[in-house]
């Protein structure tokens, strides 16, 4: 699961705007770590990286007040145009929506106060750069604060679904340990690694544990297949029988996880990870 293309269809981008506010919600607790742990302050700039729909900035974007600036930021268009959107609908005049490549960030030295990610760093195929650029744009003693994905074996909510795939003979994307896999940042002894290389200090990570839930496992594979790059690129490869196979095999994996009264909550796990510009 890798590429940075991965989320680059229109088609992508606009199930996020669809799902928005599940997707968020999914995850608010470790949306709400992030923002904490950034410490933003009225009038301060804040950039989002990865942003996709832009939910976990608008929370930072209330923080900083009308004199703040939040750059709300994506990789793609459709995304970017998203965050857009759901700014006006919050009626927040503060967000400035923008393509970034977290690679190559459009901005100046030391331009900004903070910087914020959710789910989006450990898809950057060259990380160390993204890191770098991180530190150069945010000004000495600013903030850097940011959430991915833990170790696999602690998401079955995603490793279900792969290994079903992968039971079928389909590979989404390559190593998910490797560049820009999902699981790339998933211990805290790399992501100290590439902070401390990157010039930040004062490292903080923490376990924010939470739970995926499904109505049903047709609406585990309809969602995940909508969202998700690679997924969503095979399942449009198969047919109705294609897909049924895949779901008949899935069933049974994620029977442990089948709450009462319907629906499924399958355990996910992320880090919070923030640091200082040192
Ligand atoms: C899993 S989504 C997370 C979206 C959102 N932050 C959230 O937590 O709901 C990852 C996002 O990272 C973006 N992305 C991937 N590679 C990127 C890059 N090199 N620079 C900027 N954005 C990138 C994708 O377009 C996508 O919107």
């Amino acid at each position: 699961m890798t590429e940075e293309s991965t989320f680059a269809g229109d088609e992508i981008a606009a199930a996020w705007e669809r799902h928005r506010t599940r997707l968020f919600e999914g995850q608010r607790d470790l949306s709400e770590w992030i923002v904490r742990h950034l410490e933003p302050h009225p009038g301060q700039t804040i950039l989002e990286l990865c942003a996709g729909p832009g939910e976990t900035g608008f929370l930072a974007a209330e923080r900083i007040g009308p004199d703040g600036k939040l750059i709300s930021s994506d990789l793609n268009e459709g995304m970017v145009a998203a965050a857009r959107r759901g700014a006006a609908e919050r009626g927040l005049t503060n967000v400035e929506c923008r393509v970034i490549n977290a690679q190559q960030i459009d901005l100046p030295e030391g331009s900004v106060d903070g910087v914020l990610s959710r789910f989006g760093l450990m898809l950057v195929p060259e990380r160390d750069t993204a890191f770098t650029e991180c530190r150069r744009v945010v000004r000495a003693g600013g903030r850097l604060a940011y959430g991915v994905w833990g170790p696999l074996d602690r998401n079955p909510w995603l490793t279900q679904l792969v290994g079903a795939l992968l039971q079928h003979g389909h590979t989404p994307g390559g190593d998910p340990s490797g560049p820009g896999g999902v699981f790339s940042l998933a211990t805290p002894e790399i992501n100290r690694h590439v902070l401390e290389e990157a010039g930040f200090t004062d490292v903080e990570i923490e376990e924010v544990p939470g739970a995926q839930r499904y109505d049903s496992i047709d609406e585990y594979w309809d969602l995940q297949t909508e969202i998700a790059g690679p997924i969503s690129g095979i399942a449009r490869s198969l047919d109705a029988e294609g897909q049924a196979a895949i779901k008949a095999t899935l069933t049974p994996m994620v029977e442990p996880y089948l709450v009462e009264g319907g629906g499924l909550e399958l355990p996910s796990l992320a880090l919070g990870v923030a640091a200082r510009a040192g």
